[in-house]
């Protein structure tokens, strides 16, 4: 018997904090308990939503059907040659410590993604990115299950096509397969990526030597000083994503408002920092109910506390009408909104 509970609550179980109850809640804790779900035609009848550690999502008041909350635990290296590291993880493994574990065994390449929230299965969901590195950049291949056949497919690199903030996961794969074991390929030839300005700073200031270890102590210090901590303040992380626009449009709006904020993406287009966006448009640490944008980084949304989705959705809309008007650009949700 499969140890399913009904009505479970899922506040604690994601970083917004949002109130929300799922239908029906088991805990996955091997492949094979996976592959038994997937065969029982019963739980198969039911919309099928996939938990890691909560931290991209908007949950609806009531998530239908049945959620999966995937605990599959472990970390190993896998395999080595005279180049790299090849590190793997399940997908329950805290992203974070997981981070941090790898940096102590000497295998630099994921620091500069300290402090992120959330689970390993989850990470290449939407290509997670910090600091000038992203998900893209150290994946070797992952293992996923499909949600139909229990088929055990290793995917490659290609085959994920990563983007800013997604991958084939979040697109054509949503909903039809379930991440259980990545890997990563951790070069032996550390190449140190500390071109972001702020953690260049950072390092300079705390008069640090660069190497793995630094950049992560470089990276939670940035972090801490300019992120809220889900557990004391809830939030997902960036809630919109910096805008991919033409360059013509970027240049016209850059004469209009010098300070702007915009990155190079290709020979055409360039990436507009919706923070800087939605702070000049006035609402960085403003409320509209229970939620807000937080204070020292107006791309978040917290929560100050007993908020739901509609509250969220509320403030999005608010917002993205806000952008809309003044910069005539569309910003979009950057987490998943289940329901
Ligand atoms: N800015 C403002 N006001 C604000 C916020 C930002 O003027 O209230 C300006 C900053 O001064 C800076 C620029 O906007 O010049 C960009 O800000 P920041 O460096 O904080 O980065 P971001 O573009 O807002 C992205 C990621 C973050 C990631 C940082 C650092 C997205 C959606 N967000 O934020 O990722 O930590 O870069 O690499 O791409 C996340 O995805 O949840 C997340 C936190």
């Amino acid at each position: 018997m499969l140890p399913i509970q009904s009505h479970y609550p899922l506040t604690k179980l994601n970083t917004f904090g949002l109130q929300s109850y799922a239908e029906q809640f088991l805990r996955i804790e091997s492949i094979e308990q996976l592959q038994e779900c997937i065969r029982n035609p019963e739980l198969r009848a039911m919309t099928w939503s996939l938990l890691g550690g909560g931290s991209n999502l908007v949950l609806a008041e009531l998530v239908h059907g049945l959620v999966l909350k995937i605990d599959l635990l472990g970390k190993t290296l896998v395999a080595e040659d005279a180049d790299a590291w090849y590190v793997q993880a399940a997908a329950g493994e805290n992203w974070h410590q997981f981070v941090q574990w790898t940096i102590a065994q000497g295998w630099g390449g994921l620091e500069n993604l300290s402090l992120i929230p959330g689970t390993v299965g989850a990470s290449p969901v939407q290509n997670i990115g910090a600091y000038g590195v992203e998900i893209k950049d150290v994946m070797h291949e992952l293992k996923a299950v499909h949600l139909h056949s229990g088929e055990l497919k290793t995917f490659t690199h290609d085959e994920c096509r990563f983007a800013y903030r997604d991958s084939f996961f979040k697109q054509e794969g949503a909903g039809l397969w379930c991440i259980v074991a990545v890997t990563f390929r951790l070069a032996k030839e550390h190449l140190a990526k500390t071109s972001y300005g702020e953690i260049e700073q950072e390092l300079a200031t705390q008069s640090l030597a660069i190497n793995a270890a630094n950049i992560a102590k470089a990276v939670i210090a940035v972090r801490q000083r300019k992120l809220p901590d889900p557990a004391v303040l809830g939030n997902a992380g960036s809630y919109f994503k910096n805008p991919i626009v033409p360059n013509q449009i970027a240049q016209t709006l850059k004469q209009q408002y010098p300070g702007l904020v915009l990155y190079p993406v290709d020979a055409n287009h360039s990436k507009l920092a919706a923070g800087w966006l939605i702070d000049q448009a006035g609402w960085k640490g403003r409320q509209l109910g229970p939620v807000g944008m937080y204070q020292r980084q107006a791309l978040v949304m917290v929560n100050h506390g007993g908020a739901s989705a509609s509250d969220v959705k509320a403030l999005e809309k608010e917002i993205q009408l806000a952008v809309q008007q003044k910069y005539q650009v569309t910003i979009e949700a950057e987490p998943i909104s289940w329901n």
